[in-house]
């Protein structure tokens, strides 16, 4: 079969690799029929954090189940399914919340060397009646792909900004996950959304959807929005030094900062201090995936979380190198990119 990998700083190929292997007892075997590009693929695209040989990629991906093992009860050959971007063993504990992070055997994540990646013909993916669930009626296949990880993270890093209705919440990167956040925040109740980021197109499309679009410096206009107070909550949805500093200070005293970007490896200098001083509350946060279907499931098929405007552009699957450095130039207007295998 045809499936991408990451194998150096901007250099993603499409090359053949064995099918995935009959699945165990509890696995499945998906076709891919689209993918979906992300913010944490395009680390390893950039380079931030280093693929030590050709690494198969992509957590998101929607398809048909073609081959499941004798201990899969709820679904079979034909059923068209998504799946969780974060994987866990299914069993334990930390599963039962709907949290792989808290899984005893840890999370794995799809197409980040633990497990093959979704960017490919065909998928294994283990623990099956637990990683996946059937795409329901109404749910078109990109919007399922947005469930996959970007929707639940723009949702859980509003729901752990922890804000009160009417609040203002700031959003600092407007990808897809910002957008996610944006909205998400809009639909559980707060009264203003600011929304940050260097790419007019970005702003543009926040505001389409009802956040304050902010130009300038960050912390300088959020406090300018605020008279001068801050905001309640700061969602980074980049997770560079600088936005982990504007998120810190930007946020009034008492409020939140929730961060769901995804740093580079090294470390971070925390003010403690000044947070401290502040009473500041940091949240970081892996998107929980399988437990935010329980959320996200009535308000996408509803209409009432809106999914339209993120993919803006899809590729065949071995078009994947152009995909990605469209993905990676973070223009105005392409958001989001979508494979297809
Ligand atoms: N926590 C999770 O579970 C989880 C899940 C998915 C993605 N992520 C991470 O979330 C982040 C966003 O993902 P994405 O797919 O939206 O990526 P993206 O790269 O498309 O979006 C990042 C955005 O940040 C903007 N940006 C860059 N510098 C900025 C600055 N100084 N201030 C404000 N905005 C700035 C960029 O212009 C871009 O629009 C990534 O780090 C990704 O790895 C985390
Ligand atoms: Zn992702
Ligand atoms: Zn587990």
């Amino acid at each position: 079969m045809r499936q991408v990998v990451i194998d150096g700083p901007h250099s993603a190929k499409v090359i053949d690799a064995p099918d995935p292997a009959p699945p165990g007892p509890g696995d499945a075997v998906v076709k891919v029929e689209l993918a979906g590009i992300c913010g944490s693929d395009l680390h390893f695209y950039d380079g931030d954090i280093p693929v030590g040989g050709p690494l198969s990629v992509g957590h998101e991906f929607v398809g048909t189940v073609t081959a499941v093992g004798r201990d899969v009860t709820r679904f079979r050959p034909g059923d068209r399914v998504l799946t969780s971007s974060v994987a866990g063993c299914g069993h334990c504990d930390g599963c039962a919340t709907g949290d792989p992070v808290t899984c005893v055997e840890g999370p794995k994540v799809f197409g980040s060397g633990a497990l093959a990646g979704g960017q490919a013909e065909s998928v294994g993916v283990p623990a099956a009646d637990f990683q996946m669930i059937r795409i329901p009626d109404g749910v078109d296949d990109r919007s399922a792909l947005l469930l996959t990880d970007n929707l639940n993270t723009g949702w859980i890093a509003a729901r752990r900004a922890d804000f009160a209705p009417g609040a203002t919440v700031a959003v600092l990167g407007l990808g897809a996950v910002g957008q996610c956040a944006v909205r998400s925040a809009l639909l559980l109740g707060a009264g203003r959304v600011l929304a940050v980021d260097p790419v007019a197109g970005r702003r543009q499309l926040a505001a389409d959807f009802g956040a304050e679009p902010l130009e300038g410096p960050t912390v300088e206009s959020i406090l300018e929005m605020t008279s001068g107070r801050g905001a309640d909550a700061v969602i980074d949805a980049v997770a560079l030094d600088a936005t982990l500093d504007a998120a810190l200070s930007a946020v009034r005293p008492g409020g939140t900062v929730s961060v769901v970007g995804v740093h580079h490896p090294g470390p971070y200098p925390l003010p403690i201090l000044m947070g401290l001083f502040r009473s500041v509350t940091l949240r970081l946060t892996t998107a929980p995936v399988h437990q935010t279907w329980k959320e996200l499931l009535p308000l996408v098929t509803s209409g009432r979380l809106r999914t339209d405007g993120i993919f803006t552009h899809t590729f065949e699957l071995e078009d994947a190198p152009d995909g990605y450095r469209l993905a990676a130039a973070r223009n105005g207007d392409s958001i989001k990119v979508a494979l297809e295998p």
